[in-house]
């Protein structure tokens, strides 16, 4: 088989590894993938939001399958371009991922069947959202509507910077079209985790647990990000509270895909916030989790090639995916500065250090080859992967890693995967 992957961050790194590892698989493409991708694939220059560029290049290869790494070509309608041509591809068409491209969809979504998530109202009017800011009061969450490259969320812990964000998104409109309408809703505490679930559209195939590090810094400090670091299993997720994420949260979002006319299929990330023991939904999202791919996608054993298309064909049946044993942890190196600007173009050094280590990976996000060097041109700019038999032996594993590694600036948490030792 030939296939093409999307993208070209450290999700779309992971995918392509684990898809190189499949015997069904000839060639992989990636566009525009990264100097990492490039030892696993042919990397084609073609950004991945310019579909008709993608289209064209996956007819005249004859690619057999397309997997679609991030959520901006699916909310623009990838699936759709190229199913209407009969090629096979992986992913949500435009209909479904505004579950991720529009808030007030899938809070609509959650309240029409009774999906747990916080309490909300959709605001076109900046003075009713203001009255409405008033009369809840802080914490309060204010949500730009549409895609806003992740900064359209802003946890606000006061009345005076919720309105604030409600200004910046609806008058001065800082994230555009995005913010012509905005959701506020109820800040809920509690520890988050990532869920995730393959689907063809009807039939669902869970993944193993993960959780995330949102915040910059430690501790769950300062800004959010992309995301710093993340791991698997995630303990937080017991296997009671893995069936009931999937029998109140993920089936009957499936199923309400369904019933509302936009079945949903691909991979489908749920974002909960679980307190004593309850999940609740914060947002979804149409895609495979960035880093958290890197770590579950080191711990899958099952082939992914035959999921990813049988989803893609509306014909999964396989009821498991096999795990290896081992737990996972990424650390995402920045760039000094990230998630606000940041320098770039420094060398990284170190990483033939690590080629030679065991059980680690380090998955490329923001690297570029200049003049023979790699270095550093994007935000989060690698995802070193350990494997352990344990999370506290995986956890030195990675920053065994991460310790030989390094560049001007370069900035990482020294917390990834704590939490999972505190329980
Ligand atoms: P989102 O882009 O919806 O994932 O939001 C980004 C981050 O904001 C989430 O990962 C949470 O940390 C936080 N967040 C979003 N909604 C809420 C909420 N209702 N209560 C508390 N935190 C939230
Ligand atoms: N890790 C957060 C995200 O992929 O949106």
């Amino acid at each position: 088989m030939k296939i093409l992957v999307i993208g070209g961050g450290g999700r779309e790194h992971a995918l392509v590894w684990k898809i190189a590892q499949s015997p069904l698989v000839e060639t992989i493409y990636c566009a525009p993938g990264n100097p990492g991708i490039a030892n696993l694939a042919d990397c084609v220059h073609i950004p991945a939001d310019d579909i008709e560029a993608l289209l064209d290049f996956a007819q005249a290869e004859k690619i057999d399958l397309t997997v679609v790494g991030p959520e901006v070509p699916l909310t623009m309608g990838i699936v759709d371009r190229f199913q209407a041509v009969g090629l096979e591809i992986f992913g949500p068409n435009q209909s479904a991922a505004r579950i991720e491209g529009s808030k007030s969809f899938s809070k609509d979504l959650m309240k029409k069947y009774a999906i747990p998530t916080a309490a909300y109202e959709t605001f076109t009017d900046r003075d009713a959202a203001v009255a409405y800011i008033k009369a809840q009061g802080a914490p309060i969450v204010v949500k730009a509507d549409g895609l806003a490259a992740g900064k359209g969320v802003i946890v606000a812990m006061s009345e005076e910077q919720a309105i604030a964000a409600v200004d910046d998104i609806m008058l001065d409109k800082v994230f555009g079209a995005a913010g012509a309408s905005v959701v506020i809703e109820e800040f809920m505490d509690g520890e988050e985790a990532s869920f995730f679930a393959f689907t063809d559209g009807r039939n669902i195939l869970p993944l193993a647990s993960s959780q995330d590090h949102k915040r910059a810094f430690d501790n769950d400090e300062g800004p959010n990000t992309g995301g710093m670091g993340a791991y698997s299993p995630a303990p937080v997720v017991t296997a009671t509270l893995h069936n009931e994420i999937v029998e109140t949260i993920v089936k009957p979002t499936i199923a309400g895909m369904v019933s509302d006319g936009c079945p949903y299929s691909g991979i489908l990330y749920v974002g909960l916030m679980i307190k004593d023991g309850k999940p609740r939904v914060v947002e979804y999202n149409a895609r495979f989790g960035d880093p958290e791919a890197q770590p579950l996608l080191m711990r899958m054993k099952s082939d992914i090639v035959p999921v990813l298309q049988a989803c893609a064909r509306g014909n999964l049946d396989q009821d498991a995916i096999e795990w290896h044993d081992k737990a996972a942890v990424c650390v995402v190196m920045a760039s000094g500065g990230y998630p606000a600007s940041y320098d770039k173009g420094f060398e990284i050094t170190g990483l033939d250090a690590v080629l030679a280590m065991d059980d680690v990976y380090v998955f490329h996000a923001g690297t570029s080859f200049q003049d023979g060097k790699i270095v550093n041109t994007g935000g989060r700019v690698l995802g070193v992967t350990g494997l352990g038999s344990t999370v506290a032996e995986a956890i030195e594993c990675a920053y065994s890693a991460v310790d030989r590694i390094d560049w001007k600036g370069v900035h990482f948490r020294k917390d990834i995967g704590k939490k999972a030792l505190n329980r």
